[in-house]
Order: C-alpha cells, then sequence, then structure tokens
C-alpha cells in the first residue's frame, strides 16, 4: 500500500499498528498482584490502509482491540483488528473504500450507499459477550479470549439500530443500559433506548425524540433515573445539503439535558435547558433526595468539530480542554434551569469511576489529566483520582514523554475503589507501551506493577476490565 500521508492524527502515536500479534509472559517490573486475576480489553482507532484522499478524522480509524491477559502473577497479550464488513472489504480490495473524513471525499463505488464501521470506540463486555462498538452502528461481537470478530449482533433480532459506545451496566441487576442517536435515519432527532437483563435478552426498546439531532456520545443512569445529554454538536440535515459541516458546534441550539424516571416511559423525560456546552463523557451520575447530580467533564465548545459556518474550530483538545464539572438537576420545582459547579481545574477526559458503583452515589473518580506542556494531538500526562469526600485530589505522572490512556478501575475486594488503577503508557523514547497497574487508593506512590508490552498501543479511546468474580458489599 502507499504511505500513510503526514496528517497530525496518522503521525507519532496516533500512527496505527499494522500488526496484529501474541505475546506470553510480558517482563514486569515489580510484582503483578495476585488478587488481579482477569483481561484489560482496550480500543481505539486504527486505520488498515491510507485516508481516500488528504483528510482524516481521529474518529474513523478502524478499531483495534488490544487485550492484556492477568493471571497469578503473568501477563500476556494479544491484538486484533475487528472484522467489521468494512474491514473485510478493504483488505480483500487491498485499499481503502469508505472516506474516513465526515463529509469530504466521496467513497468508492463499491462502498456508496454502504454505512461505515469502524467499531473503533469501546470495548464492552456483557453477559458473555464482548462488544466492539462505534456509536454509529451495531455492536460487533467478539470472543473475550481469542478476540475473533463473531460478527454484527443485533440482539438475536430485537434491536437493530445504532447503539452508543458507553452503555451502561448496573453492577446490581447486570441489566445493560443503551441508547442509539439517528434512529430514524441520517440527520434524524430521534434516539433509541434500549435495556438488555443480565441474560442479553432486550426487554425494553422505544424511540424519542430530542430537541434536535447532533452528537450524542455518552449518557448517564443512576438507580432511579436516565440521563439524555443533548450538546449543540449540530447534525443539521439543511446545512450539510448546502455544503457545511456533517457535524458542528452550533451553540445558539443551547443544551438540552433529559431526564426520566427509571421507571417511567418516554413521554415522562422532563427537559433541563442550559447554555452551549460539551461533554464526551460522565463520571458518574446518581439520584439524590429529589435531585440528580451529574458529574461530568466539560468543554466550553465540541473539540475537534468545526463550527457550523464551516470556519476552523481550535486544532486541539488541549486548546479549551474539559475540566470535571457537577450538574444538579432539581426535580422537585418546575425549573427548567440546574445548578453547574466546577469541581477541579485539571485539564481532564477519560473519566471512570469503579463501574460497581455506576449510578450509585459515588466518592472516587479517575482521569486522564494534562498537566505538562501542552503537545499535538491526546497530551494526556497524567492520572488523577479525585477524592470527592474530601476534595483531595491525588496525581501520578510517568514521567517527560510518557502518555497515559483512559485510567480502568479493577476490583479487588468488597468497598468503592478497593482495587486497582490498570492505565497504558505511551514511551516515546522506546516507542513502545507498558501496562502499568497502580493502587486505586494510593495512585501517587507509582506503579505497583509494569508490564511491558512487545508493542505501542496507538493514542486511542476507551476499556475495560473483565474479572472473574466482582463483589460491590
Ligand atoms: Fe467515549
Amino acid at each position: 500500500m502507499k504511505p500513510f500521508p503526514a496528517l497530525p492524527y496518522l503521525s507519532g502515536n496516533f500512527a496505527p499498528l499494522l500488526v496484529e500479534c501474541d505475546a506470553n509472559d510480558l517482563v514486569i517490573e515489580g510484582e503483578m498482584p495476585r488478587d488481579l486475576s482477569g483481561a484489560l480489553f482496550r480500543t481505539g482507532p486504527n486505520p488498515q490502509f491510507p485516508p481516500l484522499g488528504n483528510s482524516h478524522h481521529w474518529f474513523l480509524g478502524d478499531g483495534m482491540v488490544h487485550a492484556l491477559f492477568i493471571d497469578n502473577g503473568r501477563v500476556s497479550y494479544r491484538n486484533r483488528w475487528v472484522r467489521t464488513h468494512q474491514f473485510n472489504e478493504e483488505r480483500a480490495a487491498g485499499r481503502r473504500l469508505y472516506s474516513s473524513a465526515f463529509g469530504g471525499e466521496a467513497p468508492d463505488p463499491s462502498a456508496a450507499g454502504k454505512p461505515r464501521n469502524v467499531a473503533n470506540t469501546n470495548i464492552v463486555p456483557h453477559a458473555g459477550k464482548l462488544f466492539a462498538i462505534d456509536e454509529g452502528s451495531s455492536p460487533v461481537a467478539m470472543d473475550p479470549r481469542s478476540l475473533d470478530t463473531q460478527g454484527s449482533w443485533t440482539f438475536e433480532g430485537k434491536y437493530q439500530g445504532p447503539m452508543t459506545a458507553h452503555p451502561k451496566i448496573d453492577a446490581e441487576t447486570g441489566e445493560m443500559f443503551f441508547f442509539g442517536y439517528m434512529a430514524a435515519g441520517p440527520g434524524s432527532p430521534d434516539i433509541s433506548f434500549v435495556v438488555v437483563d443480565k441474560h442479553g435478552k432486550v426487554t425494553r426498546s422505544e424511540m424519542f425524540k430530542a430537541p434536535y439531532a447532533s452528537m450524542v456520545h455518552d449518557f448517564a443512569i443512576t438507580d432511579q433515573h436516565i440521563i439524555f445529554p443533548i450538546y449543540p454538536a449540530t447534525i443539521d440535515v439543511q446545512r450539510i445539503m448546502k455544503g457545511g459541516p456533517v457535524i458542528a458546534w452550533d451553540p445558539d441550539a443551547g443544551t438540552h439535558i433529559g431526564i426520566m424516571p427509571r421507571n417511567g416511559t418516554m413521554a415522562d423525560i422532563r427537559w433541563f435547558k442550559g447554555p452551549a456546552a460539551y461533554a464526551y463523557h460522565p463520571l458518574n451520575a446518581y439520584s439524590e433526595g429529589g435531585k440528580v447530580v451529574l458529574d461530568h467533564m466539560v468543554y466550553p465548545r465540541v473539540p475537534l468539530f468545526p463550527n457550523a459556518d464551516g470556519s476552523r474550530a481550535p486544532a486541539d483538545i488541549a486548546d479549551q480542554p474539559a475540566r470535571l464539572e457537577r450538574w444538579t438537576f432539581d426535580l422537585s420545582n418546575n425549573s427548567d434551569s440546574y445548578k453547574r459547579e466546577v469541581l477541579d481545574d485539571l485539564a481532564t477526559e477519560f473519566p471512570r469511576i469503579d463501574d460497581r458503583w455506576t449510578g450509585l452515589k459515588h466518592r472516587h473518580g479517575y482521569a486522564g489529566a494534562i498537566t505538562g506542556a501542552k503537545l499535538p494531538g491526546s497530551p494526556f500526562d497524567t492520572i488523577a483520582h479525585y477524592d470527592l469526600k474530601t476534595g483531595a485530589r491525588e496525581i501520578w505522572k510517568p514521567g517527560a514523554g510518557n502518555f497515559v490512556m483512559e485510567p480502568v478501575v479493577a476490583p479487588r475486594g468488597p468497598g468503592e475503589a478497593n482495587g486497582y488503577v490498570l492505565t497504558l503508557v505511551y514511551r516515546s523514547e522506546t516507542n513502545l507501551s507498558d501496562l502499568v497497574v497502580l493502587d486505586a487508593k494510593n495512585i501517587a506512590a507509582g506503579p505497583v506493577a509494569t508490564a511491558k508490552l512487545p508493542v505501542r498501543v496507538p493514542f486511542g479511546f476507551h476499556g475495560n476490565w473483565l474479572a472473574a468474580a466482582q463483589d460491590r458489599a
């Protein structure tokens, strides 16, 4: 194939890894805890072929899954591309057929009119399956051990629409909640809402209309409510028809947060309204005393997308970064406004909690942060731990030239944040990555153990831990 063009999101550690491999018994520095047993899955965009033209959006590279299997102090590694229909067609052709830009080049005639599927955003275990998800398509099931692709999964034909890459799993009931935007077709404001029980069966599948069509990346649940945040990264068919951007920052549309009782219907969604802002990811949400509390990483505008008039956006996430904010919605009165507080001033993304506390009042939060020099791309160089009870914040930095990815909590025993924080660290000096294991209650102490990968893992998006048993107690 031809060389990849020297675009920012195809360069350095954004460049794809062009090998699939297996490695047993990684070199480990320190002592890998014996009570850490399971698999860490991670995914991100890893384009198989160069773009059709000279533009490429980070979000549209083919997903590659990296798995670290940890057992009794030993670690093995495996990586595989997700074999979507798009991947298979392009591999057979030996070149890219689908555009990797929003708008932009027309696809190859063989791909015209066919949906993209890159399955690159999250890798989520549920009910014995492992789902690679990209928010615009059905999830793609993979074998959790071999990482062989099993194919698109439509929940036994019960739900065929798009699925957010951020489903929420209720640790108490084992249910998986998710939504899909543009569920009635491209540019539609319709959003699906689906509940799947702990056995993987669809128990609920409904639709509602959002105030406008937009990129809805994530949502939140509590033990009593479902929260649908609609931020003005709009998808406006009229604008697109006139040659405008597909997804664009459109602040006049404002922020709309829909809150529905978990036992209610779509007709019960109550909409709260506020000034334009953007969040890709919540840390968590909970219901307490007639209020819903949403902690999330809030940007002043959507990063990585242009303005609605087509003018260019700030080039980079670090130019206008997100910070941890708490938005509180009072359900006991008729106001449609909400309270907004900045909880911390660090520039952050990739917030995570101990997932056993999904929808419950959390005390501990973790995130990737930028504390060093601003660098092109995704320069997260720090892991942060917020104690939201005391207001204390701890950080751990892997050192100059080293970059972190999303922190994932692997539980060790009963109690919130009783466990380990796992992250991958890219080391620019060696051009390789490490798995770093931190104590979730003492990240500042530095790694408990570090496993040396034989490859670099490109900067990517999300991952999850799959353990044999998890207890909340
Ligand atoms: Fe995400």
